[in-house]
């Protein structure tokens, strides 16, 4: 008896742990394929041919600490994600000392040269060398080799975003606390900054870009280190700016439910385009728990708003999602 009831556990155990996501549950645990939460903190997302490449920090407990880490995950539908692995498990690449950083890892995918290139904030632990690092792979899967760290345009960088337009024009956002929030597009080979597109004179990092229905919405937090505060938003009909004053893009009391900007997802379908906010909800004691806030957004006619955070489905082929448990 003991014994089938031990093996009905482990079925059920199995079950569970193998189940399919049928949501996306804002702030709660997110399984990948293993049942495992996904460590893709600071991260990003990018769509090749058919399939969703998530890259992040990797923060699982138990990692060496003489290394960072970014791992990657793969997906066609948004909800369920495969580990692939880490594709960085790199050393201290410039002599950066104890608790050197590596941070929010973003990839792009350069066709020219067929090469993927990752653009990650490389720093010391007090975040004074503040400068963008790269690696490249041959795979999407890694695994991926460092190249350079630089500031770009000679500025200070610390988090960075990602931003590819619809032509395919490859951009990269980043913060630099003396100036503002600089909006610069990448050589065509993506190992270099080419221009400045923007300098957003706001105090803003975790910077995010969506381009919709013909307007630029720029999204950014506040400078308050791992706590969450209100995000805002501003508005262009050019990355060139001139930007709108920026605004709330939640009830402030809320610090934008608890979680900071990393990304914004445009899901283009058959029947409906879909802006997702990605951020990260940081748990700065034990970031291997720090949970994603997914929301799809309210979008259109120079305004952006995060509605209340909901479980949702999403359908990446009409583009269309809906609260999860609805039946219409
Ligand atoms: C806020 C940033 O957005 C995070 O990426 C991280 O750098 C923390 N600050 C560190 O305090």
């Amino acid at each position: 008896m003991k014994r089938y009831l031990i093996t009905i556990t482990a079925i059920l155990l199995n079950t569970a742990l193998f189940a399919q996501n049928k949501a996306i549950d804002p702030g709660a645990v997110w399984p990948d394929n293993n049942g495992v939460h996904i460590q893709a903190h600071g991260g990003g997302i990018i769509k090749i041919k058919n399939l969703y490449y998530w890259y992040g920090e990797e923060r699982r407990k138990g990692l060496d600490t003489n290394y960072r880490y970014v791992s990657c995950y793969s997906s066609s539908d948004l909800m369920n994600w495969k580990f692939l692995g880490d594709v960085v498990k790199m050393q201290d690449p410039e002599n950066l000392g104890y608790r050197w950083i590596l941070e929010r890892p973003k990839v792009y995918y350069n066709k020219p040269t067929k090469k993927y290139v990752m653009y990650f904030h490389l720093d010391t632990r007090n975040y004074k060398y503040a400068r963008v690092g790269i690696a490249v792979s041959d795979k999407p899967d890694g695994d991926f080799t460092f190249v350079k760290s630089f500031r770009p345009l000679e500025h200070e960088s610390r988090d960075i975003g990602q931003f590819i337009d619809d032509d395919g024009t490859a951009y990269l956002v980043f913060e630099d606390r003396a100036l503002g929030f600089h909006i610069v597009k990448l050589s065509d080979d993506y190992l270099s900054v080419e221009k400045e597109m923007s300098l957003v004179k706001a105090p803003l990092e975790g910077g995010a870009i969506v381009h919709y229905n013909g307007l630029y919405y720029a999204i950014g937090s506040a400078l308050t280190g791992w706590n969450p505060n209100p995000n805002k938003y501003a508005t262009s009909k050019s990355l060139e700016g001139p930007w709108t004053a920026f605004k709330d893009i939640a009830p402030p009391q809320t610090n934008t439910y608890g979680s900071q900007s990393t990304m914004l997802i445009k899901v283009v379908g058959s029947k409906s385009t879909t802006v997702i906010f990605m951020g990260d909800q940081w748990r700065p004691k034990s970031q291997w728990d720090s949970r994603y806030l997914w929301i799809p957004v309210e979008i259109g006619d120079g305004k952006l708003w995060l509605p209340e955070p909901q479980p949702f489905t999403i359908n990446v082929k009409t583009g269309e999602f809906k609260p999860a448990n609805s039946n219409h």
